[in-house]
């Protein structure tokens, strides 16, 4: 790789404010990239954005909703002039329950920040793209969208749902000289498992063949490679970073 493979270029990471997002963002900014981190606690992503090389921005937005998005979205272009790559990676897990005791709540809260969001970051993404013929987006599905985790419906269907919408775009976008890819973590070391409980985290991690929880860092450096030009054959593809779970 170049020495700076990214510099000159601008990232959105979406939930960036901690967690794998914060890794994807401090490895994007070190290889010379200008990120902006978009994330629905303003605090944390201007304390965050403070914190990376390349004058970063922390912008607010909750990514479930197309109002909060679209305005994020013309501040970036406003600011920055361009956007040549996403990160669509916020997400939430949801609760612990079974299909036959969920809320509708739960269902529809998972799937309009994992999924929905997902959708709303790439359609404001892809149309300032088009007009540039180029650009790329990576989203962050998950082994559970592969697989069907218990207890997991939401999470596990937003994710399969994230995998889809990358081969579906990817296919719409491909003579625009836009890439569009996802990656599949399993259980990676990240605040978002406090919100799992710990026996469920201790039975997913034993399915891991590597034997022990992903880093963010592996995550981002996985991203690094498909936002950069290392890739440029990639498309419409998940990619997994799964500590060897993923047979498929
Ligand atoms: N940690 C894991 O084991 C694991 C495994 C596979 C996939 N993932 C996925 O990786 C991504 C990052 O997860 P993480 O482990 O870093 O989680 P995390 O909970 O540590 O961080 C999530 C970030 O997203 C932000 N966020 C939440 N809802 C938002 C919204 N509506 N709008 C904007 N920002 C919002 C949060 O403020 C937070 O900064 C998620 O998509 C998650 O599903 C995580």
């Amino acid at each position: 790789m170049n020495q700076q493979p990214l510099a000159g270029k601008t990232a959105v990471v979406t939930g960036a404010a901690q967690g794998i997002g914060n890794a994807i963002a401090r490895r994007l900014a070190a290889e010379g990239a200008r990120v902006v981190i978009l994330d629905i606690s303003q605090e944390g992503a201007e304390r965050a954005a403070a914190d990376l090389e390349n004058d970063a921005i922390g912008i607010h937005a909750d990514i479930s909703k197309a109002e909060d998005v679209d305005l994020a979205f013309s501040e970036v272009i406003e600011r920055l002039g361009q956007l040549d790559i996403l990160v669509n990676n916020a997400g939430v897990v949801g609760t612990d329950t079974p299909v036959k005791d969920l809320e509708e709540s739960d269902w529809d809260s998972v799937l309009g920040v994992n999924l929905k969001g997902t959708f709303l970051c790439s359609r404001a993404a892809v149309n300032h793209m088009i007009e540039h013929q180029s650009g790329v987006i990576v989203s962050v599905a998950s082994i559970s969208g592969k697989e069907g985790n218990a207890n997991m419906a939401p999470y596990s269907v937003s994710k399969a749902g994230v995998i889809c919408f990358t081969k579906t775009l990817a296919k719409e976008v491909l003579t625009d000289g836009i890439r569009v890819n996802c990656v599949a973590p399993a259980l990676i070391d990240s605040p978002l498992l406090d919100g799992i409980d710990p026996e469920r985290v201790d039975f997913l991690t034993s399915k891991i063949p590597l034997g022990r929880l992903g880093k963010p860092e592996e995550v981002a450096a996985t991203i690094l490679f498909l936002v950069s030009d290392e890739s440029t054959f990639a498309t419409g593809a998940c990619f997994d970073v799964s500590g060897g779970r993923a047979t498929y």
